[in-house]
């Protein structure tokens, strides 16, 4: 449970992980049909010193922060927000009612809500950044047809499309949302000494070429350093790949905030006991 009692699996994250994951901090999975188990939702919250990405896949989101922007992201729909300095938001998920159906004409009425939430560290010279939040609608990340297949490129490249995400990219991250069908293959270029992850969504999928085993939704493959990730799956998987270049930086680490030192972390606490956490005001750039 997180936030005010939002029911998530918390896929990686923490101190224990990051040596691994490295520029990524954490990713949580959420997704219920139950009201009851996302609507206390994540109220009034800090962050500062790293990126917060929320990827909508059903329900909606809602979301308000202390300088007065507010929105609502869609399924499809993905926020990618550089808490930088700092910020305090809330974020609270709802279903998908009547009042949403002039917007969402092929989407009804429904209670479930699925999304994943990463964070991504902030180099030692950008964590106090300007605070900047980007709304990616859906659509507006491009699409690249496979044989059996579909690539949607949210940061980075992939097979030669570049993806809407790119200001403020200080780790070079890709984030990719690829869906094959049965029995389709897929092979996917990445970065030498990037660490490269995927997380499975849907479905299974042979991640390794010489391996015969077939992972199922719900797992993390980490991969060891190459130049490529190639996938094929007999009855069909959908994954979000991700890769980044690893910031090899000291992490100090205390909920929302995640900082170099303690003395930068003890710094945050005194902010926002005296209410100077919030350094800089910030537009919702869409
Ligand atoms: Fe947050």
């Amino acid at each position: 449970m997180d936030g005010a009692g939002v029911r998530l699996y918390r896929v990686f994250g923490g101190m224990e992980t990051v040596g691994l994951t490295d520029p990524f901090l954490l990713l949580d999975f959420f997704g219920s049909n139950d009201p009851r188990e996302y609507e206390a939702g994540f109220p009034w919250h800090p962050h500062r010193g790293i990126e917060t990405v929320t990827y909508l896949m059903e329900g909606k989101v809602e979301h308000e922060d202390s300088e007065g922007n507010r929105g609502v992201i869609f399924p499809g729909d993905l926020q990618w927000m550089t808490a930088g300095s700092g910020i305090f938001h809330q974020e609270m998920p709802k279903p998908i009612g009547e009042e949403d159906r002039g917007l969402l004409q092929t989407v009804m009425p429904n209670t479930t809500v699925k999304g994943l939430q990463l964070w991504i560290n902030l180099p030692a010279n950008r964590k106090m950044s300007s605070p900047v939040y980007r709304d990616v609608r859906r659509g507006h990340a491009p699409k690249v047809e496979l044989d059996g297949g579909v690539v949607t490129v949210i940061a980075g490249k992939i097979l030669g499309v570049e993806g809407p995400v790119k200001a403020g990219m200080t780790v070079d991250p890709t984030y990719a949302d690829v869906n094959l069908e049965p029995e389709a293959e897929v092979s996917l270029k990445v970065k030498n000494g990037y660490n490269v992850l995927v997380y499975v969504l849907e479905g299974r999928g042979r991640f390794d070429p010489n391996s015969k085993t077939s992972i199922p939704e719900g797992n993390l493959i980490l991969f060891e350093d190459g130049d490529e990730v190639r996938v094929s799956s007999d009855k069909g998987v959908r994954f979000i790949l991700l890769s980044g270049r690893p910031l090899n930086e000291p992490v100090a680490w205390y909920g929302p905030i995640v900082m170099n030192t303690e003395e930068q972390i003890l710094e945050a606490l005194s902010d926002l006991r005296r209410g100077t956490f919030v350094r800089e005001k910030h537009p919702l750039v869409e």
